[in-house]
């Protein structure tokens, strides 16, 4: 007979050995992929994975080393993986993809599509190739054309490919209201819909400071102040440090990571695959998204007055000419 002692002390190990968490990998270790590394981990959302290029492959071990070296005083367990293998990435549940040129002073978001259309294509393929079951959030910009371009390069299905740029740009638009009215940004509830351009579409008749319209509480012309700053809230960090923003742009992806890999049922601001949804065809687009365990789980859509659906349609609008672009320089990703 087995001894009691030794037979716990066996299934105690087997149950750690099979205990299994989440596996998050962030394509890019740069500002933006190291400050989704820094979240996923110390909110214990899983095992974190960040590849970067074999020329940066000292900076990101570097960084992940570092990372797990605040482990014992921030007091989170998870195994923090730098590579330039995308074999360590193998069957992730969630790939953040942040590879790509980030903007400098002048440069809108657009003028990035050339370079970023190239390296966001590889990385989509090889994350299909590693990870097959994920869902693949893209943070690359032009955002709502790299969506795109990850979906056709990966082939996944359209639930789980979804774009970060709703929850950042949302999240601006929350915090310049906050900070008119002087009260906690945890109150702000706000929506903001359309594509990641200069044209995005805040939604102040969906704004409310827990549960009060915002329009009970600002004038108009402090509305439009705090919409017009988070439409241009990326460029008005580019121009004050000379680079694109990546601590609200991480925190936005990890929040949506975490409605994934939770399960939650988030209804969050993302770019997800619109086709009869708000009539838009086929492409993705800012919309509430249902997110949980299988990525998009649904769109929903909500009534426009005709001024926001004016506003709505000429964001799809530019949205397509930008995919246009990614179809006229790889004409395989346009079937
Ligand atoms: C921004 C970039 C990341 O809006 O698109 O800051």
């Amino acid at each position: 007979m087995a001894d009691p002692i030794d037979g716990a002390g066996h299934l105690l190990r087997e149950e750690l050995l099979v205990m299994r968490r989440a596996k998050i990998s962030v394509i890019g270790g740069g500002n933006v992929g190291a400050s989704c590394a820094l979240w996923l981990a110390s909110k214990e959302l899983g095992d974190v994975v960040v590849l970067d290029i074999p020329k940066a492959e000292g900076m990101v071990k570097g960084k992940m080393l570092d990372l797990a070296q605040c482990s014992p005083i921030e007091r989170f367990d998870a195994n923090i993986t730098g590579t330039t293998d995308y074999a360590d990435t193998a069957d992730s549940d969630v790939v953040i993809v942040t590879a790509g040129l980030p903007r400098k002073p002048g440069m809108s978001r657009d003028d990035l599509i050339q370079t970023n259309v190239k390296i966001v294509k590889s990385v989509a393929e090889q994350v299909a190739a590693h990870s097959p079951e994920a869902v693949m959030i893209v943070v690359s910009n032009p955002l709502d054309a790299m969506v795109y371009t990850a979906w056709k390069a990966s082939g996944f299905a359209t639930n789980r490919i979804v774009g970060q740029a709703g929850c950042l740009d949302v999240a601006r638009f929350r915090t310049f209201i906050a900070m008119e009215l002087g009260c906690s940004v945890e109150d702000i509830q706000a929506l903001l819909l359309g594509g990641h351009g200069d044209d995005m579409v805040p939604l102040p008749r969906y704004t409310s400071v827990h549960g009060i319209p915002v329009t009970q509480l600002l004038s108009q012309d402090k509305i439009t102040a705090c919409v017009d700053r988070a439409k241009a809230g990326g460029g008005e960090i580019v121009k004050l440090m000379g680079t694109s923003a990546y601590y609200a742009p991480a925190s936005g992806s990890v929040m949506m990571a975490e409605a994934i890999v939770k399960d939650k049922k988030r209804i969050l601001p993302c770019a997800g695959y619109c086709d009869s949804e708000y009539g838009v065809g086929g492409y993705f687009v800012g919309v509430p998204c249902v997110l949980g365990a299988n990525g998009v789980e649904k769109v929903i859509e909500i009534d426009f007055d005709a001024d926001e659906k004016a506003l709505m349609d000429e964001s799809i609008s530019h949205v397509k000419d930008l995919v246009k672009i990614v179809r006229d320089t790889f004409p395989e990703l346009a079937v």
